[in-house]
């Protein structure tokens, strides 16, 4: 019998997150103040985050200590397997072998609980009583309505209307962990006004829905904002995917090739790929591959520049790929893709070559996600399609090339709530949406005055 699995005991789950800043090939550009230009402090941020997590934000320690409270809750689904996918592997016929990093084990069912546990275990720990936040597929919402349970939270969440609309099984979820979910934009705040004031039908995008979060957070006592993606923190907690699956390679002496994950803020991307950009900063050849939509095409076709994170113009500027904060994606069922920014830390790897980019169309993500489901039968989200349509992309390239190849791509969660999605595609309702070059030249408009990288 062959091996399929490559799993972890408890004990040897990694004990500490990577910090890539300690590695960055080149100094990345400071997040700034929009009224003065300048970088912002600790104390810009006090209100928004509590001040254990804005340490960890700017952090440039290599490795940081994960508190025990937060192993143990972790140990919950925690390590997660690393599968060969053989049987996609045959239907493909390529010259490749593919292991994934089964994320979609989690209770939540995606690599998000990896941050929402910490997150909620520092704001409890600094005296937080309350956490707002946004969500775009609900993947998020749910990750944090469970995390804030655990450690005794109020939780409110802001979900993307087309979402909300689309997923009320997500909503379910949040609300049996005992959270509260909102559709937004809403007419909870001034932001979600504004926006249903000039678009009544606005579908909402996660530029809003952070908007809303953040706006809430600071005008609540005793309450703080969670973001479950794009920021330093986030991505340093979720380096436990790439760590675990770096272990696990090597118990099978196995070095990848190519590493993959879809990306809507950089998340999961980063979390399986950090560890490997190491690797490559240091010398090692190895090829690392973000698979973004092609209807929200933010490294692909956005410019490397200083932009807002949210619609509000609430957050500081950060650099990155962006498509300007005023973008509001197609109502793709990829949900947790429609961001117009990147993490800026992905964004400044991309730059640097470290990394690279490619965006892949709604219909080709179906495609391979239903093959996926086929061969290898755990349905994936359609987020998680993108990668697979990617890893796609790659066996046949080696197929054409003629070369063998070792492919690592994070399974960063499970579709099961996003059958509706299926339902469109197996039906034939879902349509290819190709983004006008025209829509980029006119949401690019709204970062014209602000500062240049
Ligand atoms: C299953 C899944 N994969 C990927 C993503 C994209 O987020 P990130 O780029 O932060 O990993 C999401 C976001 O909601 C998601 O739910």
């Amino acid at each position: 019998m062959e091996q399929t699995k490559v799993v972890l005991n408890d004990k040897e789950m990694p004990k500490k997150w990577y910090n890539i800043l300690a590695d960055m090939p080149t100094p990345m550009r400071p997040p700034l103040h929009p009224g003065t230009g300048k970088p912002v402090g600790p104390d810009d941020l006090a209100p928004v985050f509590p001040m254990n997590l804005i340490e960890q934000e700017v952090s440039q320690k290599r490795w940081i200590d994960i508190p025990d409270a937060v192993l143990e809750k972790y140990l919950l689904w925690r390590p997660t397997p690393l599968c060969r996918a053989r049987n996609f592997e045959k239907l493909l016929g390529a010259p490749v072998k593919i292991y994934y990093k089964n994320e979609g084990v989690s209770p939540a069912g995606s690599h998000k609980p990896n941050t929402a546990v910490p997150q909620a275990y520092y704001n409890k720990v600094f005296g937080i009583k309350r956490l707002a936040t946004e969500t775009g597929a609900g993947q998020w919402g749910s990750a944090l309505a469970m995390a804030c349970k655990i450690f005794d939270l109020e939780c409110r969440v802001y979900m993307v209307r087309v979402s909300y609309e689309q997923k009320p099984y997500r909503r379910l979820m949040m609300n049996t962990w005992g959270a509260e979910c909102i559709p937004s934009p809403s007419t909870l705040t001034n932001a979600g006004k504004q926006v249903l004031a000039a678009h009544p039908d606005s579908p909402g995008s996660l530029g809003i829905a952070i908007s809303e979060a953040v706006e809430d957070a600071v005008t609540h006592q005793n309450s703080r904002y969670a973001l479950g993606s794009v920021l330093n923190h986030v991505l340093l907690h979720q380096t436990i995917i790439g760590l675990e699956a770096q272990k696990q390679l090597k118990k099978i002496g196995v070095y990848p090739d190519v590493v993959i994950g879809c990306a809507g803020g950089g998340s999961n991307f980063a979390g399986i790929a950090l560890p490997y950009a190491r690797d490559k900063v240091h010398g090692k050849k190895v090829s690392i591959i973000a698979a973004e939509p092609s209807s929200c095409p933010t490294m692909t076709k956005g410019p490397f520049a200083y932009d807002f994170g949210d619609l509000a113009k609430m957050t500081p500027l950060l650099c990155m790929y962006t498509l300007g904060h005023d973008f509001v994606p197609a109502p793709i069922h990829a949900g947790g893709l429609r961001y117009h920014g990147m993490a800026p830390i992905v964004s400044h790897l991309v730059k640097e070559k470290v990394m690279e980019a490619r965006a892949y169309n709604q219909m080709e993500t179906f495609d391979a996600g239903v093959k996926w489901a086929r061969s290898e039968c755990f349905i994936p989200a359609p987020e998680t399609n993108h990668a697979i349509a990617a890893v796609v992309d790659e066996a046949m390239r080696a197929k054409e090339e003629g070369k063998e190849k070792v492919i690592l791509f994070d399974w960063s969660g499970h579709g099961l709530v996003d059958l509706a999605a299926y339902d469109a595609y197996l039906s034939g309702k879902l349509q290819q949406y190709d983004l006008p070059d025209e829509e980029i030249q006119r949401a690019l408009k709204a970062i014209e005055g602000l500062p240049k990288p």
